[in-house]
């Protein structure tokens, strides 16, 4: 069955941390699944790692909406959340319940947006909707242009203040859970010890009930990683560029001829042609 808010919830009841990661398609959903990861995010991250481009964005609400088609066709037991990308909130809560809707008709079980204070009316009435929602402070990707690149917000004491309450602002609307992005240990500590919901770290806290990253980041895929990253792959060989120097491996044996090997070609006997699979 699928993970749902209370079994998170009862989860950090009984201590333990919840772990998020981005993802996008069915094949890593299911590993991510099998590997006991609670929750996964259809981020609109996708516009820089999957799609190529400089910023979140130009993502596209129905861009989401068919990546959570894809990893809820591939995972069973993970908690859903979708990301609403920019513009399709902005306007109002009309707009946002409108478009939260189709995300979750693509099967998200929680949709996440941008802000804070500002986006009240919006959550509230997402929530009494019946759409449980995820609040993101910190650093907002959407608004890189107004902020003039990527940067830790909250170094100064007025911005922190104003991210402190701005989650409190979130939390009093109804949002269930809270991503906190980028931002100085002292002000996530803040935040998470004023929260009654599930705080969600990237680049915060270990305080944090738990931790998000981005999938192609953690496996080491990403050309210039954030501080906050840890790439996973480290240790599993091939000093953290293990995916790529699988992807070398393959390019020089089948220039040198080396794959296929006589195990990889189907004989000649009628049953081995059968097994595809073998
Ligand atoms: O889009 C995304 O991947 C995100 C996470 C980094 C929280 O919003
Ligand atoms: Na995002």
């Amino acid at each position: 069955m699928r993970t749902t808010l209370s079994a998170l919830r009862k989860k950090l009841a009984a201590g333990k941390k919840i772990s998020m990661l981005t993802c996008y398609d069915a094949g890593f959903a299911r590993v991510m699944d099998e590997a006991g990861v609670d929750t996964l995010l259809v981020g609109d991250s996708l516009g820089m790692v999957v799609q190529g481009r400089d910023s979140t964005l130009p993502v596209r609400l129905q861009d989401i909406a068919y990546h959570v088609e894809c990893i809820a066709r591939g995972s069973r037991r993970p908690f859903l959340v979708a990301d609403m990308p920019f513009g399709t909130y902005q306007e109002g809560p009309a707009q946002a319940l409108r478009n939260a809707v189709v995300l979750m008709q693509a099967g998200a079980q929680m949709v996440k947006l941008e802000g804070g204070a500002e986006l009240a009316p919006t959550i509230e009435l997402l929530v009494r909707s019946g759409i449980p929602v995820c609040g993101h402070i910190g650093l907002l990707p959407s608004h890189v242009h107004a902020l003039g690149g990527y940067r830790v917000q909250g170094k100064e004491s007025a911005e922190a203040d104003r991210i402190v309450a701005d989650a409190r602002a979130v939390q009093a609307a109804g949002a269930a859970m809270l991503v906190i992005e980028a931002v100085p240990d002292p002000v996530a500590r803040q935040v998470c010890a004023a929260a009654s919901l599930i705080t969600i770290g990237i680049g915060a806290s270990v305080a944090c009930s738990g931790q998000v990253l981005v999938m192609h980041d953690m496996l080491g895929l990403t050309a210039s990683p954030a501080k906050f990253v840890k790439n996973y792959m480290v240790g599993a060989g091939a000093e953290g560029d293990a995916v790529a120097q699988a992807f070398r491996r393959y390019a020089q044996e089948v220039e040198s001829g080396a794959f296929p090997g006589p195990e990889h070609v189907y004989g000649a006997a009628p049953a081995a042609i059968g097994a595809l699979y073998g």
